[in-house]
């Protein structure tokens, strides 16, 4: 893409940034629409990250992503937050606007767009979910569970404490269960979501019975390396939906570029082919 000197800019800013599959994902887009602008990889040390930011807004820039270990960071920085960013209490999205910062988070929009898109039969109020994690993760697919309508969400962690003070965070339908009973939690469930890192590659694996999980449950898992996880396979093995971790990291990135480039994108078979094929 060659630019006019009128050409729209954004980015993701991280440290490390080397690995963002954003830029590969914002690019197709950009080519795709054929718009004149261009998303950078914006390596930006923590101690740099609000320096960094006023830079790009004094440059110009439309807005950036945030990745590891900024999100948290901008809460502060930010003029204004939109409702997700405030409940999820992280901000993966910056759009500079008449002087001002303005921080959001897409996440929860991103997992549950996936879900529609994956599965378009599931239904939130339907069925209990379990969410296995209380990480910046979890707290975004919780979010999105209770924005669309879930009724119960049972939340299991390692750690209780971090899973009960999540759960009282979310002020809805949301209790926490022992994570020695998380198999017996998957009783009755309608959607069954993994948000910790095992399943990743060079992690440990999921050591989760899956015999109380009713065959009708969705299975998703937000790990995307491998984009298969055992998790999945064994769901997909009994008969389940599943829906992969590399849906959302897409979807999320969809409203970001939106208000940058003015196109609201979509997630296509092409584009899963196209990002996955790096390198
Ligand atoms: P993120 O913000 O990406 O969600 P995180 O805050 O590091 O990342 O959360 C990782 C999640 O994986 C946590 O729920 C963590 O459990 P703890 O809260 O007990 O740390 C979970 N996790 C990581 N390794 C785990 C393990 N070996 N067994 C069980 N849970 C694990």
């Amino acid at each position: 893409m060659i630019l006019s000197g009128h050409a729209s800019l954004a980015g993701v800013m991280g440290w490390p940034v080397a690995h963002s599959l954003s830029p590969r994902l914002h690019g197709y887009w950009l080519e795709r629409h054929n718009i004149d602008g261009a998303y950078l990889p914006l390596p930006v040390r923590p101690e740099a990250f609000a320096d960094a930011v006023r830079a790009l807004a004094a440059l110009g820039f439309r807005g950036a992503n945030l990745t590891i270990p900024h999100k948290q960071a901008a809460l502060a920085l930010c003029d204004s937050l939109d409702p997700a960013a405030e409940r999820i209490g992280a901000v993966n999205t910056l759009v500079f606007k008449d002087g001002n910062i303005h921080g959001r988070n897409s996440d929860a929009f991103g997992f549950i767009e996936n879900l529609r898109q994956g599965a378009p039969s599931w239904r939130a109020e339907a069925a209990p979910a379990v969410v296995l994690g209380a990480g910046g993760a979890a707290r975004a697919v919780i979010v999105s569970l209770l924005d669309a309508g879930a009724r119960e969400v049972r939340l299991c962690n390692r750690t209780p404490a971090r899973a009960e003070a999540l759960a009282r965070d979310m002020s809805g339908p949301v209790a926490w269960v022992p994570w020695e009973a998380r198999a017996a939690a998957l009783s009755g469930a309608g959607l069954l979501v993994n948000t910790t890192s095992l399943g990743m590659t060079g992690q440990e694996a999921l050591d989760l019975d899956l015999d109380d999980l009713p065959t009708s449950a969705l299975v998703a898992d937000i790990v995307y390396s491998p984009l298969e996880t055992d998790l999945l396979r064994r769901a997909r093995a009994r008969g389940h939906a599943v829906v992969d971790g590399l849906g959302m990291l897409l979807h999320q990135a969809r409203p970001g570029f939106e208000a940058w480039f003015g196109v609201m994108p979509e997630v296509t078979p092409d584009l899963r082919a196209f990002v996955l094929k790096r390198e």
